[in-house]
């Protein structure tokens, strides 16, 4: 495997495959948890996530790579295998979370900033020692009018921190995704989350070049353009693919390879779906692919439950979400492929 970024970046989009991001914190993972009844202990972390790299359809054919936590890129599997040298022989690539999460912005009632830049540098050589190859960053943007959120000042210096974060990677040998995600959970429309992420991708790529971070070195990791949660309006794929597309056309210098989505709350089928239809639209000037949390687990967890026994459904569950994602990645995904399943 290439150690130059802009072939881990290529690798990372490339070929309808897409990222698994495993990188849930250790409060995060323990809701995911609360929800199918499994204590959060750092062996059931272990196992639950060892049964995902162990799934070898989904982790050489769909999957290029897995965004760890701290705990995870240093564990290693009930018989003594580093996960990451698991990633690692599926032919996958090992990538780490390095941000230290959003904190309340100081003097932007409802804003947040995220954190984590001192030390960061030392941190990142550390992981590259580790096997990780690439690294993610989110900032987060909250949509309340009612608020005045976000503020110019939110979308600024979270932009800034993603910049500096990114430099840092590239020095490191380390391929930045640079997450500016843009919340769904709000009462807001389709247009009013067009607006926001305009700004932020615009503030986004500004800053990214004042860094001299070089765009062929990076992946994207955005929202799609989508109604808020609370808006109670759901928005058809094509109106999605349609308000996307137009944004990254406004917004995406075509040096950067590939973007990778979030799925930032939406059901495992509706991203699928809406990812698909992004693709059918094409072709574009940057592969369109998944960087999925949620909606590449929810399902693999519900199989698992915690039980030994239901490991084979939940590696099921897992593969058969990472393989609707690929065809998705490559517009070729169809409803009546679900129910086939
Ligand atoms: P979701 O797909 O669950 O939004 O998670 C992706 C992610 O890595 C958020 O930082």
């Amino acid at each position: 495997m290439s150690e130059r970024l802009e072939d881990i970046a290529a690798a990372i989009v490339g070929g309808g495959k897409g990222l698994l991001a495993a990188d849930e914190s250790s409060g995060t993972i323990k809701k995911r948890f609360d929800v199918i009844g499994v204590e959060s202990t750092a062996d059931n972390r272990r196992d639950y996530r060892e049964m995902m790299f162990r799934s070898k359809e989904a982790m050489t054919k769909y999957i290029s790579g897995v965004i760890l936590y701290d705990e995870t890129i240093r564990q290693k599997a009930a018989d003594g295998t580093p996960l990451v040298d698991i990633i690692k022989a599926a032919g996958a690539i090992p990538g780490i979370k390095v941000d230290a999460g959003a904190k309340a912005l100081a003097g932007f009632a409802g804003d947040t900033i995220t954190e984590g830049l001192d030390g960061l540098r030392e941190r990142l050589a550390d992981y590259y020692k580790l096997g990780a190859r690439f690294a993610k960053w989110r900032a987060v943007i909250d949509i309340d009018s009612t608020k005045g959120v976000p503020s110019a000042t939110s979308i600024g210096s979270n932009a800034h921190a993603l910049a500096r974060y990114a430099a840092l990677c590239q020095e490191a040998g380390i391929v930045p995704i640079v997450e500016p995600e843009v919340l769904m959970d709000g009462a807001h429309d389709i247009d009013t989350c067009y607006a926001v992420s305009k700004a932020t991708l615009l503030k986004l790529y500004d800053e990214l070049y004042a860094a001299r971070v070089v765009l062929e070195g990076t992946v994207l990791k955005p929202n799609m353009v989508i109604s808020g949660k609370k808006s109670g309006k759901t928005d058809s794929p094509e109106q999605v693919a349609e308000k996307t597309i137009k944004l990254f056309r406004e917004t995406v210098p075509v040096a950067v390879p590939g973007i990778a989505f979030l799925s930032g709350g939406q059901d495992d089928e509706e991203a699928t779906a809406n990812l698909n239809a992004i693709n059918v639209i094409g072709p574009h000037p940057w592969k369109l692919t998944f960087s999925y949390g949620r909606a590449l687990q929810a399902a693999a967890q519900k199989a698992w439950s915690g039980k030994a026994s239901n490991l084979a459904a939940g590696q099921a569950a897992f593969t058969h979400r990472a393989h609707m994602n690929h065809l998705a990645a490559l517009g070729k995904w169809k409803p009546a492929l679900e129910q086939a399943a």
